[in-house]
């Protein structure tokens, strides 16, 4: 396929969310997919495909690289490729604050359930770049539960990890994050908690005391601990029916019995295992009980 026939494909995917792979591209897309879970452990063969396929083809594309195929052999012997691919396939776009909406109903419903925990264990499974790891810092801080809060973020991708561990967003986003704070409930002003440069609001690192971050893989890594509250926010969206299951799984066996889970606003517990019942804590917010 020459440059320019990739150049109107990847057009097209541009385009339609939906596109379809032919055939030929199918199979090199598995191809490339069993590569990278063979030899680096890597498992996205339970993705949803199109967005799946759409960033494969603007990696092959960026790489200028005329086929699928040809990308796999470059990710096959050359460590630069592989973190260039997973990169884009690890879809990190995040806020602060995010849907301020389950944040508040996190502060006035779920908060006064957790209070009388001896120690509170906080588990955001899929953290990207931390902004939702230090919204919910900030929240246990102004309830009065920083103390005894322990919050575990992870990911599984360590770019991601590495920026979210420096606690450094930039200044621009600022403003809509301190609406979404404000919308939250937040109890200050929100400029209390963090100091900036010309780029970046760094938020305090009094803030970071009870964080700790870890690369984590939800698809090959099992539990860790035992939580009172799961964040796992558009993480799954991404992931097909058989997929969600297998981690509904895992993050049902890492609860306490009672814990919370909160998922994204587009995500359900619609492909959940039989066997796995949680209380409807408040489906508007996507907040479950187990
Ligand atoms: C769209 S971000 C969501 C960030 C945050 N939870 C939020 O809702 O704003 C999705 C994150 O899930 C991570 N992710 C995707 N697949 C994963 C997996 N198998 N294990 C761990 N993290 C994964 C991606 O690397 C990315 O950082």
């Amino acid at each position: 396929m020459s440059i320019k026939s990739i150049n109107q494909t990847f057009d097209l995917i541009e385009e339609n969310d939906a596109f379809e792979p032919n055939e030929l591209q199918q199979i090199e897309i598995n191809l490339l997919l069993d590569g990278l879970y063979q030899l680096y452990g890597y498992d996205f063969r339970g993705y949803v495909r199109s967005s799946l396929t759409r960033r494969i083809l603007y990696r092959m594309k960026a790489e200028r690289l005329p086929t699928i195929t040809a990308l796999l052999e470059k990710v096959l012997h050359d460590q630069g490729y592989l973190e260039r691919l997973l990169n884009d396939l690890s879809i990190r776009m995040t806020e602060m604050y995010r849907d301020p909406s389950f944040f508040a109903a996190f502060r006035e419903q779920v908060v006064p359930l957790l209070r009388d925990l001896p120690e509170i264990r906080i588990w955001h499974a899929g953290c990207a770049t931390g902004e939702e790891v230090y919204s919910m810092a900030i929240l246990m801080l102004e309830e009065g539960l920083a103390a005894k809060t322990r919050i575990y973020a992870t990911d599984m991708n360590e770019k991601a990890l590495l920026a979210a561990q420096k606690g450094a967003f930039p200044l621009k986003k600022m403003q809509q994050y301190t609406k979404n704070y404000l919308k939250a409930g937040g109890k200050k002003s929100f400029s209390e908690y963090y100091t900036t440069d010309h780029q970046y609001a760094y938020f305090r690192p009094n803030l970071n005391k009870n964080l700790t971050f870890a690369q984590h893989n939800l698809v090959t890594d099992g539990s860790f601990n035992e939580f009172h509250v799961i964040l796992c926010r558009n993480v799954m969206i991404y992931f097909d029916n058989t997929l969600q299951q297998q981690v509904h799984t895992l993050i049902h066996n890492s609860l306490a019995d009672g814990g919370f889970i909160g998922l994204g606003s587009k995500e359900s517990i619609l492909y959940m295992p039989k066997n796995i019942k949680y209380q409807e804590f408040n489906p508007q917010e996507r907040i479950y009980r187990k």
